[in-house]
């Protein structure tokens, strides 16, 4: 376990905020946590975080406890002809778990590839990409609260949804995340029908786990900011969904307006399109700018604070509003 006292955080959002929090722990093992959250020593406010990639920190000081877990063991629950189950600690980078499956021609996760954070973080925000999100690979999801109760959340249990699981809500807030138990499937299937993935992958003799992770790769590098080059946390905002009514106003002016049907009567609109016609892609204010080749992404240029970002954020989004009618939110978890 590591303790520190006013630990700067620069290292551990993506976002690069210079904040520094009173108290920072890593725990490496659920008895260690066990025994932290539950000791008198502990007190509220605390915040657990992942890898820091969807975080935008506020102020400069946080007034209480970051969490991190250092849990990182992968191991084989069960496995059959068909399929490996796989319990996978909080801590491990979700990067190394794709890596880890892709090297053993595991299917399932592969357009998961280079997604920043942990293995925690990602069932919390139900992470997706290319047409997979985590919800489509994980079984269950082991938890202890602040009480130090331990509770194993079913598929059903964790109410998945876009970027959505029960573990956002505030009666979830004393409740985190240890292990994540996935299901990853030896039979070969693909999901390619995203965006450019399957003609990208007419450059390989076959289709792979590997060369679908480079094609997936490649992709993301080519639109997504490197944070350790730009300050950033991938998608700002979240994708709205809107009722076909709303959807079918907007395409009588703009037929060419990408869209996803989401069930019988409602359209997720990408966000990126949206700010991208309000004009931002490419616009800064102040040391905040819209990603020049992605338009939902904001980034930091350099030594932006928190509220720089949400000033940007706020602007784009009235521009949205008025232009479309449409709000628009961020994914990005903000931090008091
Ligand atoms: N688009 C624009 N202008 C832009 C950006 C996008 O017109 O500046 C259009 C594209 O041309 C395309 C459509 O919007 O027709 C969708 O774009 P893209 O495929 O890049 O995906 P996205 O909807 O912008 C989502 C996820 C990404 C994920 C990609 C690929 C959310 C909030 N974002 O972005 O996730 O990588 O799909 O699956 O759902 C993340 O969450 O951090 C993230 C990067």
């Amino acid at each position: 376990m590591i303790e520190k006292k006013d630990f700067p955080l620069l290292r551990y959002n993506t976002f690069g905020i210079d904040v520094t929090a009173a108290r920072f722990i890593e725990y490496d093992s659920v008895d260690e946590l066990r025994e932290l959250i539950t000791g008198a020593r502990f007190s509220e406010p605390f915040l657990h975080i992942g890898g820091g990639s969807n975080l935008l920190f506020l102020n400069n000081y946080y007034e209480g406890t970051v969490l991190h877990s250092n849990i990182k063991t992968i191991e084989v629950t069960d496995e059959d002809s068909c399929a490996v189950r796989l319990k996978v600690g909080s801590g491990v980078a979700w990067d190394d778990f794709v890596a880890h499956c892709v090297k053993r021609n595991l299917y399932g996760v592969e357009n998961l590839s280079l997604i920043p954070g942990e293995v925690g973080a990602g069932a919390v925000q139900n992470i997706g990409a290319y047409g997979v999100e985590a919800k489509d690979l994980i079984t269950e999801v082991h938890t202890i609260d602040t009480e130090g109760r331990e509770r194993i959340y079913s598929h059903a249990d964790c109410r998945f949804a876009y970027r959505y699981s029960i573990f956002k809500e505030p009666s979830s807030k004393g409740v985190i995340v240890t292990y994540v138990c996935f299901r990853l499937s030896k039979q070969e299937s693909y999901t390619l029908g995203y965006g450019t993935v399957r003609k990208e992958l007419e450059d390989y003799p076959a289709v792979t786990p590997g060369a679908v992770r480079e094609v997936i790769i490649r992709i993301r590098n080519s639109k997504l900011p490197d944070p350790a080059v730009l300050g950033n946390a991938g998608s700002f905002f979240m994708n709205p969904v809107v009722p076909k009514t709303t959807f079918e106003a907007i395409r009588r002016d703009h037929p060419s307006m990408p869209f996803y049907p989401m069930g019988e009567d409602s359209i997720k609109i990408p966000a990126g399109w949206l700010i991208e016609q309000s004009g931002w892609k490419g616009k800064s204010f102040g040391p905040a700018a819209v990603h020049d080749k992605q338009a939902l992404v904001v980034v930091n240029k350099g030594g932006a604070t928190g509220r720089d970002i949400i000033a940007l954020s706020d602007a784009v989004r009235r521009s949205v509003k008025e232009k479309f009618g449409i709000d628009i939110h961020p994914e990005v978890k903000t931090i008091c």
